[in-house]
């Protein structure tokens, strides 16, 4: 199956860089889509966050990095992917997600599937990331380590 795993990705961390990994394995497409949001104000360009995936994807062969503008399942449709995918740390993620799910089904018949995310990283989150490079805190552990010269 081909799969779409969108987001924001201001900035990617490892929990993201994981699911890609994982997903990966079990696709035989994948598409990273970074949403493109002039309204959404993000602290990374659309630019710097497409080349932090592209240094994450870069080692494996079936997943291509793409931006996106309006809504997923417009881009899910012009990608020709079977699903869309998302990952789940927790029952508060799980409570947003299906809502965009069902709204995403009922618009356009295209599914969504979850994938749980690794335990080891339940706590991290790009707001965390964004927080603590505010504060000159410590990242290390938070995002993938190609990444972390570009932060
Ligand atoms: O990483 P995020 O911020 O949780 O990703 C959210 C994203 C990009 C998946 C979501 O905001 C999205 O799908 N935006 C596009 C607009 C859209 O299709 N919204 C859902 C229907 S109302």
């Amino acid at each position: 199956m081909t799969f779409l795993f969108p987001g924001s990705f201001d900035p990617p961390t490892i929990g993201h860089a994981d699911i890609i990994e994982r997903m990966s394995h079990l696709s035989e497409k994948l598409y990273v889509g970074v949403l493109v949001n002039v309204k959404k104000k993000c602290k990374y360009t659309v630019e710097q966050r497409q080349e932090m995936l592209e240094r994450i994807a870069g080692s494996f062969s079936n997943v291509e990095v793409v931006s996106f503008d309006g809504l997923l399942v417009d881009a899910a449709k012009r990608l020709g992917v079977d699903a869309i995918v998302k990952g789940l740390r927790n029952s508060v993620d799980f409570q947003y997600e299906s809502e965009m799910a069902q709204v995403n089904l009922t618009i356009s018949g295209i599914e969504t599937f979850y994938i749980q995310a690794n335990p080891s990283y339940a706590i991290v989150s790009s707001s965390i990331v964004r927080e603590l490079s505010a504060f000159n805190g410590d990242i290390t552990g938070f995002v993938p380590e190609c990444i972390l010269d570009l932060l």
